[in-house]
């Protein structure tokens, strides 16, 4: 059982943002998602808007809409001067400011019209269970928020009922392979101070789409995070990526010292890093899987 002082990090948005921010700093996560949009994305929307005039795009956990405004360009480039109506689903009110900013400063839009959900994912699936709402979507995404979600299989089944008869979702999710995978199968017990999945990786993904008889593509997403400042005590930009990597907002001052001593040792094994350069490398490999309808 977890500590009955330690708190999750998600419970505090704030603190939450800052570790979020510096660990898209010390990684190659959205360097990763750049690479898979620039090469392999275009393929995938290669179908989705054939002969339509506007398409509909669902985003679900955005945050500030870096990696969206992306996926949207390639969208546009594929697709050019066909409308774009554009929800995104969130449920942090700062993220959605930081979208609406990055929205306004950025000049060829002019197609996109974007509608802001500040809500979480089943919040939208309640509202849009009771509107007998029948839209339907040629692309959605759901990028490295399933961890946040109650219900996966549920969820992802909702979406998948939401998507246009030649509509793809992609899902980007931690692979079963990386470091994320080792530290929380071993220390979730002692970690799991909410009812979130923070365990599910791209194996469980493919089991539960699996059972579900679902078509998909798996794609792996090389990826790593350099957590050298954890190893240095005292370290404050080392403490809040702990307190990421642990998802426990003030890990190494709420958890007993024999916990944060464990799991500093775990992170330095072959299951979770390597040591490259004399810097300590997570494994932060990830996974896209794009899922027919
Ligand atoms: C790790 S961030 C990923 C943001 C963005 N997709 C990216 O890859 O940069 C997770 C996002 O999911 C949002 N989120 C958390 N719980 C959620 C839920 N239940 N439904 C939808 N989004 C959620 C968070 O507010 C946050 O913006």
């Amino acid at each position: 059982m977890a500590a009955s002082s330690m708190r999750s990090l998600s419970s505090d948005n704030s603190k939450y943002l800052q570790a979020f921010h510096l660990f898209l700093e010390r990684s190659t996560e959205h360097q990763c998602m750049q690479d898979f949009i620039e090469k392999q994305f275009p393929d995938i929307i290669s179908g989705i808007g054939h002969g339509k005039t506007s398409l509909n795009v669902l985003g679900i956990g955005s945050g500030a809409g870096e990696i969206d405004l992306q996926l949207l360009s390639h969208i546009q480039r594929k697709y050019p001067g066909v409308r774009v109506n554009y929800d995104v689903v969130e449920p942090s009110s700062e993220q959605i400011s930081s979208y609406k900013e990055r929205v306004a400063k950025k000049s060829d839009l002019d197609h996109v019209n974007f509608t802001w959900h500040n809500k979480t994912s089943a919040e939208f699936e309640c509202e849009w269970n009771d509107r007998k709402e029948q839209k339907k979507y040629d692309f959605i995404h759901m990028i490295q928020m399933l961890y946040y979600v109650k219900d996966v299989s549920a969820t992802v089944k909702f979406f998948q009922k939401c998507m246009a008869p030649n509509g793809k979702l992609l899902i980007i999710i931690v692979s079963g392979s990386s470091g994320w995978d080792t530290l929380w199968k071993k220390h979730s017990h002692h970690l799991a101070v909410c009812d979130m999945n923070l365990l599910v990786t791209s194996w469980d993904m493919k089991q539960i789409l699996d059972a579900q008889g679902a078509k998909y593509e798996h794609l792996n997403l090389p990826s790593f995070m350099d957590i050298s400042e954890c190893f240095i005590q005292g370290n404050r930009n080392g403490e809040l990526l702990m307190d990421f990597l642990t998802e426990v907002c003030d890990f190494c001052k709420t958890a007993s010292p024999e916990m944060v001593a464990a799991i500093l040792e775990d992170l330095k094994l072959p299951g979770c890093s390597q040591k490259r350069d004399g810097k300590i490398l997570f494994n932060n490999n990830l996974a896209a899987i794009v899922v027919d309808p």
